[in-house]
């Protein structure tokens, strides 16, 4: 069987991670929390960045630094994973569901104006497959309407918009380093801030509520409890893992781009005349190579494409389900029909992209797909 995913090792994993345990400290904020938090700031110019444990632990930090309370309205796609949602709702919010746009599965900026009221205080555009929303409209109606937005950015590393990395052009950018990511430290994630107003809180809130990482620095000679938190910082275990992976960034990115080429050029003929939709990339964002995807013409014909894959031993797989007609959301909904994240709950499949994905397997799958639509 193909496998949809494997994670990537660079090789030298194992080596950073025997340095980190040998160094005596093992727990979080050490020297290769520090490299990691160097690399992301040098080379993607967020002011300020700090390792989760996850995404979602990001997300929950932001959500928090956002000082979401209950009643607030924050807008968040339907078409994203549970976390977008969660991470605001565990601090009271309540979610106002955007449609994605028909082109790809990113917020529709055209219909976002719509959801504003007086109590939204957060927008959370999802950078699906790491294809940029459209931020410059995002950003406008945030400042018309005085509002924060926090970039989901978990599938977005190393991606860009009108030349600008995305996670840099929000006030807060999450990310992810779940093994399914570009670059992966098994779970584990980050939060960019760019407005200088969270960082000096964030650092206290991912340390427990306490102002333990001034300590660390020698700003104050002691510690203790200041503000709300939690322990969101991961060990250097985990942050020597990811340190080697970032090492690999350019070589691995190359990698993941040519396969996603090599799957545009061999799939775009047959899927054009079947009216099967390839990802789209709009003038202003750039691909990371982290997804490729399909969208079928309807469930069945979706469903019957997965299991023909399987049958070829091929592993594909669908993506989201809307949240607002999750069980746990779908009594609370009260908002309109939202056509186009229900069309890629039901239509979208993501076929395998992987480092060690070899060329025989990309031509087998690209065969068995175009073999399909025959
Ligand atoms: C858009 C989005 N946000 C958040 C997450 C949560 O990431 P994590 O698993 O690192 O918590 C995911 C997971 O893949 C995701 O796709």
């Amino acid at each position: 069987m193909i496998p949809f995913n494997k994670p990537y090792l660079t090789g030298k994993e194992m080596h950073y991670m025997y340095q980190a345990i040998y160094s005596g400290k093992i727990s979080g904020n050490g020297m290769f929390t520090q490299k990691c938090h160097s690399f992301f700031e040098e080379k993607y110019g967020f002011k300020r960045a700090l390792l989760t444990t996850s995404c979602t632990d990001a997300l929950e930090m932001s959500a928090i630094l956002a000082d979401i309370k209950p009643g607030d309205e924050v807008i968040v796609p339907s078409y994203t994973f549970v976390s977008t949602a969660l991470a605001f709702v565990r601090q009271g919010a309540k979610i106002v569901f955007a449609d994605s746009n028909s082109q790809n599965p990113n917020i529709d900026v055209s219909h976002i104006e719509e959801l504003i009221t007086t109590r939204t205080k957060v927008i959370v555009p999802v950078h699906y497959a790491g294809i940029a929303c459209d931020m410059d409209a995002i950003m406008a109606l945030a400042g018309k309407h005085n509002l924060i937005v926090i970039e989901d950015a978990a599938q977005a590393i190393d991606s860009y918009y009108k030349g600008k990395p995305l996670g840099s052009i929000g006030h807060m950018a999450t990310f992810s380093f779940h093994e399914t990511k570009n670059i992966n430290s098994g779970e584990g994630g980050m939060l960019a801030i760019n407005d200088d107003k969270f960082a000096k809180r964030a650092e206290i809130i991912w340390e427990k509520g306490t102002n333990r990482s001034e300590f660390f620095r020698g700003e104050v000679n002691k510690y203790g409890w200041v503000d709300i938190g939690s322990s969101f910082l991961p060990s250097e275990i985990i942050a020597s893992y990811l340190y080697a992976q970032l090492e690999n960034l350019d070589l691995i990115q190359a990698k993941r781009k040519s396969i996603w080429q090599t799957y545009y050029e061999g799939l775009k003929t047959r899927c054009n005349e079947m009216g099967v939709v390839l990802p789209f990339i709009p003038e202003y964002a750039t691909n990371n190579g982290h997804m490729f995807y399909l969208v079928c013409t309807s469930l069945e014909q979706r469903t019957a494409l997965i299991q023909h894959l399987k049958n070829n031993n091929i592993h594909s797989v669908f993506h989201y389900l809307s949240l607002h007609k999750s069980p746990y959301y779908q009594n609370k909904y009260e908002g309109r029909m939202l056509v186009n994240s229900d069309r890629y709950t039901d239509q979208l499949v993501r076929i395998p992209l992987y480092y060690e994905l070899s060329t025989q397997d990309i031509e087998s799958i690209i065969t068995s797909i175009n073999t399909f639509f025959n």
